[in-house]
């Protein structure tokens, strides 16, 4: 055991306090700050949190953080790190006037990106995860989240989880794994869709279970994508199986989807750009995590999910990047902190909470990560930023200073 102590002294301490539930409506911006503050980190964990005056064990190492913001570790719960390929090419198509479904019902968007990947080695998709998840890690992020969905077949989407399994071992953050065989019908079983679905149940789901790859599993779904019946027919299959469950709920038609994830009681629902009123009441009743993905919208040109309206309702929210090469392609979270705050509507307490507690609990991660409180995870980043609203007013510069992840300082 290390019993090495270290004292990050002269922290200005901002984190949410897990109560043991995802924070939802006024809690969802109540957010513990606390300047002058020493974190004690021993053993990879959080060792104590002191006030200014309380006295220093003497035996630790002392930081001097000089008075910068400090939080914990930022969760990115919704991303496509794995995929092969890249889809630049659908810009032009897009000032054409092409929408995202468009290019998706004709073969394009998901597909590409299903046939560059089955044609990618295993490790070529982990050395491209690794240079992902080192920008990440540079953008204060700890804990990432991770779909498969662009294999669509057994062999590719093992493939797939088998990378991102390989890279989480070789490097800091860790990943938490989602199995999304069902992120769209592959092309060549679009005539078929009900039997790719019966594939899906039978074959995979089983399979995939037993591999121990993933915990969770998620689906698109989405009018032209999967229906609800299809949704809830799958997500009951894997939950059989032994998977937690996460849905694409209500991005681009509003279809019910946050409806069946509250009826379902699943884990998140997420993007919700086209959320009915109905399903925001839902949600807020079981207690279902809103994972939103304002980068997204931006990058579509769509509207932003209303995230006001759902914290009023006492939805808990947490922030996801979606990087993936069709519609979010971008992994920068401070990014997506800055459209959290100026698009979503949310007050900078509101956005901390999202993209850590929230977000961890997104990944049902919270006893380990999420908050800066003893004896969870020693993941924090140390700002280059005297308080929250400037690190969300101040866009396009990365403001981390460093990151300690385990325990270990890794930037
Ligand atoms: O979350 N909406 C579905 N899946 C991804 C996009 C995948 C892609 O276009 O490659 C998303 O936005
Ligand atoms: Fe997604």
């Amino acid at each position: 055991m290390d019993q090495h102590l270290t004292a990050l002294v002269n922290a200005h301490l901002a984190t949410p306090i897990d109560q043991g539930h995802p924070l939802s409506g006024r809690e969802q911006g109540k957010v513990l700050l606390m300047p002058n503050a020493t974190i004690l980190l021993q053993n990879g964990r959080i060792e104590a949190v002191l006030g200014g005056d309380e006295q220093i064990p003497t035996h630790a190492e002392t930081i001097d953080l000089k008075g910068n913001l400090v939080t914990p570790g930022l969760v990115d719960p919704h991303t496509h790190l794995i995929h092969g390929g890249s889809r630049e090419y659908e810009i032009p198509l897009k000032l054409k006037g092409a929408s995202y479904m468009d290019i998706h019902l004709a073969g394009g968007g998901i597909n590409s990106t299903v046939q560059a990947t089955r044609q990618a080695s295993e490790e070529e998709l982990i050395e491209r995860a690794l240079v992902e998840l080192q920008g990440m890690l540079e953008q204060g992020v700890t804990t990432v989240e991770c779909k498969s969905g662009y294999g669509l077949n057994t062999e590719t989407e093992l493939k797939m989880m088998r990378a991102a399994a390989e890279a989480n071992l070789r490097q800091p953050i860790d990943l938490i794994q989602t199995f999304m065989g069902a992120h769209s019908v592959p092309v060549d079983m679009k005539s078929n869709p009900d039997g790719y679905i019966d594939y899906l149940i039978n074959e995979m789901i089983p399979l995939v279970a037993d591999t121990k790859l993933a915990n969770f599993c998620d689906v698109f779904c989405e009018k032209g994508v999967f229906d609800i019946e299809q949704t809830e027919r799958i997500l009951l299959a894997a939950q059989q199986h032994g998977f937690k469950l996460k849905m694409h709920a209500d991005e681009i038609v509003s279809i019910g989807g946050a409806e069946l994830a509250a009826k379902l009681q699943i884990v998140s629902a997420d993007h919700l750009m086209a959320i009915s009123e109905q399903g925001i009441l839902d949600m807020a009743e079981a207690a279902t995590i809103a994972v939103l993905l304002p980068g997204t919208s931006f990058y579509l040109g769509k509207s932003y999910a209303p995230a006001r309206r759902m914290i009023e309702a006492g939805v808990p929210i947490a922030l996801a990047s979606d990087f993936n090469p069709g519609s979010c392609p971008s992994a920068n979270f401070q990014f997506i902190m800055n459209l959290g705050y100026l698009y979503l509507r949310m007050y900078p307490q509101e956005v901390l909470t999202a993209c850590t507690l929230n977000a961890a609990y997104a990944v049902d991660e919270a006893a380990e990560v999420g908050s800066i409180e003893v004896g969870k995870k020693a993941d924090l980043v140390v700002w280059d930023a005297r308080n929250l609203a400037y690190l969300m007013y101040r866009f396009g510069k990365n403001h981390v200073q460093y990151v300690w992840k385990d325990g270990r300082r890794v930037i």
